[in-house]
Order: C-alpha cells, then sequence, then structure tokens
C-alpha cells in the first residue's frame, strides 16, 4: 500500500500508549524483510534508512525508491524515515523523495549551532509536512548522545524541544548502538521523568542491546518510537554464514540472501510485536 506518514503512524502508539517499531533499511532484501515481517504481525512499522546507508548505496534515491517501492508493493502499512542524518543537504533531497520523517542529527556540534541548525531544518521540513526527530548535543565519543554512561536532562530536553520545534525527541537512557548481545540497562526511572518533562514522543536508539522485557518496560515507562538495526542485522548474518558454511560451492547469491530475509522477516515480526504489545 502507499507510504503512510509517521506522524500517523506515531500518533497511534502516542493514543495507543504503545511501541512503534522502527527498523532499519541497509539494502533491498532488509526493507523486504521488514515489510514482510510486519505485514505477518499485521502490525505498522517504519522503515528508516541512516546517512550511513545512503553512503553504502552511493546516493539516497536507490535505497530510497527501492523501499518505497517495496512498501508499495506489500500490505504493511508502512513510513518512510531518514535516520541520523547529520548533512542539511542530504534532509532537503529526502524532503522531495517521500520522506514521512527525518532524524536531523546535529549532536556533533556546539549546543548553540545543534539548536539554531535543528529550528532551521525543523521549518524547511514542517513547510513541507514531515515530521522531525532531533536530539540534543552532549559530549560522548562518536556515538554522542548514546554512549553508555550518557543521559539525557528532563529540563534540558524540554527546552531544546521548545527551543527547535522537532515533533519527536531522541533521549539517552543507557542504551548504545551497535550493542550485538541484548545486556544494556535502562534508567526506567529517568524515562519516566523525561515522558512527564518532555511534550513530544521519545525515541530509544540503540534498541539492539536491549531485552525483549526491558523494552516493554521501557514503553511502558513511555518511550514510543523504538530503533533497532544492528540485532535484525545479525539475524540476517548468522543466516548467510550458515548457508555458505553448508554449501561452500554456491555461488548464485539469491541461494543465501534468500534464506536471511526469511529469517530477518520472521524476527522483525516476533519483535514488533514484542514492541507494540501493551
Ligand atoms: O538509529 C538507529 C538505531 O539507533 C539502531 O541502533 O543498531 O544499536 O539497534 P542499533
Ligand atoms: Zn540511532
Amino acid at each position: 500500500m502507499p507510504l503512510v506518514s509517521t506522524s500517523e503512524l506515531i500518533a497511534e502508539a502516542v493514543a495507543a500508549g504503545r511501541g512503534l517499531p522502527a527498523f532499519n533499511v541497509i539494502h533491498l532484501e532488509s526493507a523486504e524483510a521488514i515489510l514482510g515481517g510486519a505485514a505477518d504481525a499485521g502490525l505498522p512499522v517504519i522503515l528508516q534508512i541512516s546517512e550511513n546507508a545512503v553512503k553504502y548505496h552511493g546516493g539516497l534515491a536507490p535505497i530510497a525508491e527501492a523501499s518505497r517501492a517495496a512498501a508499495e508493493a506489500s500490505p504493511a502499512r508502512a513510513a518512510l524515515h531518514l535516520d541520523h542524518a547529520m548533512d542539511p543537504a542530504l534532509v532537503r533531497e529526502a524532503l522531495g523523495l517521500g520522506f514521512g520523517s527525518i532524524m536531523f542529527d546535529a549532536a556533533h556540534l556546539p549546543d548553540e549551532e545543534n539548536r539554531t541548525l535543528t529550528a532551521q531544518i525543523t521549518r524547511e521540513a514542517h513547510a513541507v509536512g514531515v515530521f522531525v526527530e532531533a536530539e540534543l548535543g552532549e559530549v560522548g565519543g562518536k556515538d554522542g548522545a548514546h554512549a553508555p554512561g550518557v543521559r539525557t536532562d528532563p529540563d534540558d530536553a524540554a527546552r531544546f524541544v521548545a527551543d527547535t520545534g522537532g515533533d519527536a525527541r531522541a533521549v539517552a537512557v543507557g542504551s548504545s548502538h551497535a550493542m550485538t548481545q541484548r545486556t544494556a540497562a535502562l534508567d526506567l526511572d529517568l524515562i519516566g521523568r523525561l515522558h512527564a518533562a518532555v511534550p513530544v514522543p521519545l525515541v530509544l536508539h540503540g534498541s539492539s542491546g536491549v531485552a525483549d522485557e526491558l523494552l516493554q518496560r521501557a514503553v511502558a515507562a513511555g518511550m514510543r518510537k523504538i530503533n533497532v538495526s544492528t540485532h535484525l542485522n545479525k539475524v540476517f548474518t548468522a543466516a548467510v554464514r550458515e548457508v555458505l558454511e553448508a554449501n561452500p560451492e554456491l555461488v548464485d547469491s539469491r541461494k543465501y540472501l534468500g534464506p536471511a530475509r526469511e529469517a530477518m522477516r520472521a524476527e522483525v515480526a516476533r519483535l514488533a510485536a514484542v514492541i507494540t504489545s501493551p
């Protein structure tokens, strides 16, 4: 079906007090797996494409148009989101490609500059009806606001939203990007305080490192958009490895990408239900 707007899916999650899965697309097979899993589960999903994935493909349009076409061919309700965009030019390109939302990630910039640029990008996105996710700059290594140990202050977060006018807020509550084990400890009390202080939906990044039950407790405490990438890549790659190890002479890439897509699809369906269940 045609892409659904991100704001519509987020509004539904907010109204129901539920989580909304946001899974990363890195190639066509991952888009197909995410859409297939969401359709199997009968749940909505955000397809998100990061600036890193854009670099991998040498441009935004090929992977964005492929994702959009896959969504249009699928029965799943899916929105398209530009994830971790640091380059304003990339955001502007996405605004013309049918994205329902963008995450502008200027957390690496000095605080004032982050606020000013985020506010400017937000005005441009709103002018064409696109939803904006933003994050407050934090010191803390290459992961910025999502480095382990970094925490978002609720009052600061509320001020940032007031200054920039964004629609959703990425917060640092204990998760960290690219964890391959689901061992993160989240600060649930902080999530509750952020939920009370910040007037827009909260976004959990680095959710691959968070176990099922803790994800559900984070949603119960107020998290809404739940971003997962590494965990699904891990499932995909494990399936590729298994097929290649069992068939060392294999040359047709469909013979290992197909089973990997199926394995990821099953995990998407399972995890989407975990995230969405009340
Ligand atoms: O923005 C995307 C996510 O934060 C994914 O992080 O790869 O650790 O799940 P992850
Ligand atoms: Zn992230």
